[in-house]
């Protein structure tokens, strides 16, 4: 029989809440025959606040025994800014070398957007997610004077951006339009720039048949509310692709149903499936949270386990769901017995 092994990390906020409608799609898509085991870990604030931890070795060493991974929210404004980014997620990040953060984006029928008319928005971007400025490679001197100096140092590897780039044209490969558009900023970032635009071109030669495009980062924002129709897949930096991944959400539904994975494509260390949203401490525990997003986060998960089949059938009653959700306001576990009854129905 088949099995998945998973972690489940609620965390803070609203993150259990959505987890647990993520959790009870997975358990109504998943056929008869494959075994479903969870481990829940209470990683977040209020771990750190008992413990001082945010990672422990311990805890990665845990962690690494499954198959995957399930993760709600990480973040309470009772922690300085940054303690749980740093010392919980970007760890995780770099410990399970997630180099591909996957973020689709896909305007559903009857989902609003703050753009005109109706675009249509279909396209995948595949963010590097252990390199760039996001290497905590800097340092300041004569800190607090007015002469202070901050240096963040970007840090980029032929082998990190080749690895990222290639995912990105199989990626491409694999969908019907097969076009990829590579964004960076190489008028300025003269080395890193010109490092990604090369291996770009030196890859792109083994795969003709996929479209290639440049485009800066600046002018990309533009295009991604101009014409958003223009992209299928596109790859970029850890940075750039932070900034323009919440304007996709922005543009494509919002962040409630902004899917993401921290994935490891050569599967050494489990991948990481998140909704793209925070903690959103303000409206936690009060059952007003959209756990689309999550959900979404589920198709993901399954997809990259290989089940297929299921991922298609959660990502169908999603968009059945957003279509016919109509104006009436339901609750977090309302939307997510719907779509549960909807991927087992
Ligand atoms: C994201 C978040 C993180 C990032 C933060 C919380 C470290 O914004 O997942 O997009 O910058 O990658
Ligand atoms: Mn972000």
């Amino acid at each position: 029989t088949r099995s998945i092994n998973l972690a489940v990390i609620p965390g803070d906020g609203i993150g259990p809440e959505v987890v647990e409608q993520g959790l009870k799609v997975l358990n109504a898509v998943l056929p008869q025959d494959v075994k479903l085991e969870t481990t829940e870990y209470d990683f977040g604030a209020r771990r750190y606040h008992a413990t001082g931890e945010t990672l422990t070795d311990a805890d990665t060493e845990a962690l690494k025994g499954h198959d995957a991974i399930l993760l709600g929210a990480i973040g309470d404004p009772s922690v300085p800014s940054g303690v749980l980014e740093r010392g919980f997620l970007l760890k995780l990040r770099f410990a399970f070398d997630h180099h591909v953060n996957l973020r689709p984006s896909k305007l559903l029928p009857g989902v609003a957007t703050p753009l005109a008319g109706q675009p249509e928005i279909d396209f995948v971007v595949v963010r590097e997610g252990t390199e760039g400025p996001y290497t905590g490679n800097g340092g300041t001197i004569r800190k607090g004077t007015p002469h202070e100096v901050a240096t963040e140092v970007s840090v980029n590897t032929a082998y990190g951006v080749e690895r990222v780039v290639r995912d990105a044209f199989e990626r491409a490969t694999a969908r019907p339009r097969k076009k990829l558009a590579l964004i960076h900023k190489n008028n300025v970032l003269a080395y890193a720039g010109h490092l990604w635009t090369d291996v770009f071109h030196r890859v792109a030669a083994e795969y003709p048949e996929v479209t290639t495009e440049y485009m800066h980062v600046d002018a990309a924002t533009i295009y991604l509310v101009t014409q958003p129709e223009r992209f299928d897949v596109i790859v970029t930096d850890n940075l750039f692709g932070d900034i323009i991944t919440d304007l996709a959400a922005a543009v494509s539904g919002g962040i409630g149903v902004a899917a993401s994975g921290n994935i490891n494509p050569s599967r050494a260390f489990p991948s990481m499936f998140e909704p793209v949203h925070g903690s959103a401490p303000d409206i936690a525990g009060q059952g007003k949270a959209d756990p689309t997003a999550t959900v979404l986060s589920v198709a993901l998960l399954l997809r990259h386990l290989g089940y297929e089949t299921e991922a298609a059938r959660v990502e169908e009653a999603v968009a059945a769901d957003l279509g016919g959700r109509g104006t009436a306001a339901r609750t977090t576990e309302e939307i997510g017995d719907a779509l549960a009854a909807r991927v087992a129905g």
